[in-house]
């Protein structure tokens, strides 16, 4: 099984561009299928996220090329509309984002089965609010005695959807399948990140009627039909986020290029007030650290709140900073399973219900780990690169669902880190690096 050995304590310093944003790549990939023509996607992230989703597309009849390691063309017009159409492989049951194609489908073909989705351990993680979604345009959805979800309409058509919990996956979902539902759709109280945004750009740009995106009403004004487009992802707050932590943990100086610094915000504010400096260009950050940082209060929330998918990566910050520093987790209910990790290399950190009080300490000692999900996993790195000594963090099929290259990033900027597969190779990258 592979693994990442690596030797902390470098100060990491340089430049590294950021890949396309992960969630907003795996609804638009599905949101493709709903034309017949051709969707030409640039800036897809090349990790197993969208190579397992992009599988499962053409395994429904799609046909999907990559043009390049970060464009892929996707023509939906193939696929047989027939009652037997299901998504559900092994694969697709382990990635959250397989619910997007019940919208896509449902969307195309009123009908769609979907085998339930996977995804990160991170709480519960519900569908009713998709279902919820759903029948209000018409559907009705079951859940078969093998896991699927099966959903099915006569025809759509628009209503009025107020969204109990604000949810990113059901407002993605449900844009989908109304936007070639008859008539207009209203989602109150929907989700505002800046993948909502880009998914519903891109059913514009295929000729979708959407309005209001990235405030809490959206409304879609269901078009007969969509044609194919050309589009670009936006860069992965997610990922730029984790690389500014880790300048942050490391007292390093690395400019993070390819980025939108609006989607930062939430985590710049925090960076500059734990002292940090983060400095802000058109479509770039650099983020600087020297000493001892200071600590701080979080709550995450959705957007434009502190995102939950940078928790684990600022509390590993948080722990290295001088005082006491509180993160409550308000999104996801299982979300500091990392806290016995980081205990692992020293860190002094209490979960009480849903809040993590972090003691911090001035140095982590290397240790031998395993990534409890995607998020968390990165942090673990980021713990590993500042720690003194060697680290081994097992169980990386997380990190590299949603960061493309990780750990040959880290090293153009001076971090000592290494995929191996054996006991064998972590002795000879501790021979290699001293
Ligand atoms: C997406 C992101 C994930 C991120 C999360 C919150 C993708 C593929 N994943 O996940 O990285 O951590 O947003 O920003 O984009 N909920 C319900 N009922 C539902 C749906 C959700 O109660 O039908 C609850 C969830 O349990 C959670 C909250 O709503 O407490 C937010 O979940 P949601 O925004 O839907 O997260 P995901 O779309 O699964």
């Amino acid at each position: 099984m592979e693994k990442y050995v690596i030797k902390g304590g470098q100060v990491l310093e340089g430049e590294v561009t950021i890949a396309g944003a992960k969630n907003a790549a795996l609804g638009i990939l599905a949101a493709a299928v709903l034309t017949d023509e051709e969707c030409i996607i640039e800036n897809v992230p090349y990790v197993e996220d969208t190579k397992v989703l992009l599988a499962a597309i053409e395994n429904i009849g799609a046909k999907v090329k990559y043009i390049d390691e970060h464009t892929v063309s996707i023509c939906g017009g193939s696929i047989q509309d027939d009652e037997y159409l299901c998504v559900d492989d092994e694969y697709i049951r382990k990635i959250r984002a397989s619910y997007y194609l019940l919208g896509a489908l449902l969307g195309k073909f009123n009908r769609a089965q979907v085998a339930l989705p996977g995804g990160c351990d991170i709480g519960l993680r519900p569908i009713d609010q998709h279902i919820k979604g759903f029948e209000a345009l018409g559907a009705t959805v079951d859940i078969d005695n093998g896991g699927k979800v099966v959903a099915k309409a006569e025809k759509l058509v628009g209503n009025h959807i107020y969204l109990d919990v604000v949810t990113v996956g059901a407002t993605i979902n449900i844009m989908m399948a109304a936007a070639l539902a008859e008539g207009k759709t209203t989602i109150e109280n929907a989700a505002k990140e800046p993948h909502i945004v880009d998914v519903a750009n891109f059913l514009n740009s295929m000729g979708a009627n959407i309005k209001g995106a990235g405030t809490d009403v959206i409304r879609i004004r269901g078009v007969q039909k969509l044609k194919g487009t050309c589009y670009s992802i936006i860069p992965d707050q997610i990922e730029a986020g984790t690389f500014m932590t880790m300048a942050a943990a490391t007292g390093g100086n690395i400019l993070i290029k390819n980025v939108i610094p609006k989607h930062l915000e939430a985590i710049t504010s925090k960076l500059n007030e734990i002292g940090a400096k983060v400095i802000e260009y058109d479509d770039s950050v650099r983020v600087m650290a020297d000493g001892r940082l200071k600590c701080t209060q979080i709550k995450t929330l959705p957007y434009p709140g502190f995102p939950t998918d940078m928790q684990p990566q600022m509390a590993v910050t948080l722990a290295l900073s001088q005082g006491t520093s509180v993160i409550t987790e308000s999104i996801f209910e299982n979300r500091f399973k990392y806290v016995n990790e980081l205990a692992r290399m020293g860190a002094r950190i209490k979960v009480e219900g849903q809040s993590a009080i972090i003691n911090g300490i001035e140095r982590y000692t290397g240790a031998s780990l395993v990534a409890p999900d995607l998020r968390a996993g990165a942090a673990l790195v980021i713990a590993a690169l500042a720690a003194d000594g060697f680290s081994t963090i097992e169980d990386i099929k997380y990190v590299l669902r949603g960061y493309e290259n990780f750990d040959g990033k880290i090293r153009d900027l001076g971090g000592m880190i290494q995929v191996v597969d054996s006991d064998k190779e972590v002795q000879k990258f501790k021979l290699m690096v001293g």
